[in-house]
């Protein structure tokens, strides 16, 4: 018995052949070989407008980027994507510089904070304590405000510095640094 043919097709009820078919019978095919074909071509389409999308994307970023750069503004930089980071976590991320330590926190569904981690006092790292809503400094029992980066107690008397953030497309971005004197 030979095999069928993966291009060939039922006839319509009407008859008519498919160049006089509506739209939606070609993309619902009855037949499970041409089926399966419609799906591969809908994948590869996907998947092209994906990677397009993507390169779109960081085509952006590098032009966004030298135009920042050239006006001596921070970096656009991509942080993490948002499933990523679990509701009442937190991450470690560098920005703008591989030198400058800083904290994503996300305390509740919608929201999403960043400061520096260096500590107004004397610069040790804070840590965040999620269920307080706090950033704790060990070296001198310092306390910050999760919700606003203020100080609340201890040596410390300036704010966190913050860090601008942008969601797009599921991702987050550090856009800008917000230094703060009260
Ligand atoms: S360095 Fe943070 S409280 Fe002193």
């Amino acid at each position: 018995m030979s095999k069928p043919d993966p291009q060939q097709r039922t006839t319509a009820p009407d008859g008519q052949p498919d160049s006089h078919q509506p739209a939606w019978r070609r993309e619902f095919p009855l037949e499970v070989q041409q089926d399966n074909y419609v799906a591969r071509r809908d994948f590869t389409k996907y998947l092209g407008l994906t990677s397009l999308a993507f390169v779109v994307g960081q085509g952006w970023i590098v032009a966004e980027n030298s135009m920042r750069r050239s006006k001596g503004q921070p970096p656009i930089k991509p942080i993490v994507t948002l499933d990523q980071i679990p509701v009442g976590g937190a991450l470690t991320f560098a920005y703008p510089d591989e030198n400058d330590p800083c904290l994503l926190l996300r305390p509740d569904e919608h929201t999403l904070l960043a400061y520096g981690q260096k500590c107004t006092h004397l610069s040790c790292a804070v840590v965040p304590v999620m269920d307080k809503g706090q950033l704790h400094c060990p070296c001198h029992e310092g306390t910050f405000d999760a919700a606003t980066g203020r100080a609340l107690s201890g040596p410390p008397r300036r704010p966190l510095s913050r860090i601008i953030l942008d969601l797009r497309d599921g991702i987050v971005y550090a856009t800008g640094v917000e230094l703060r004197s009260v």
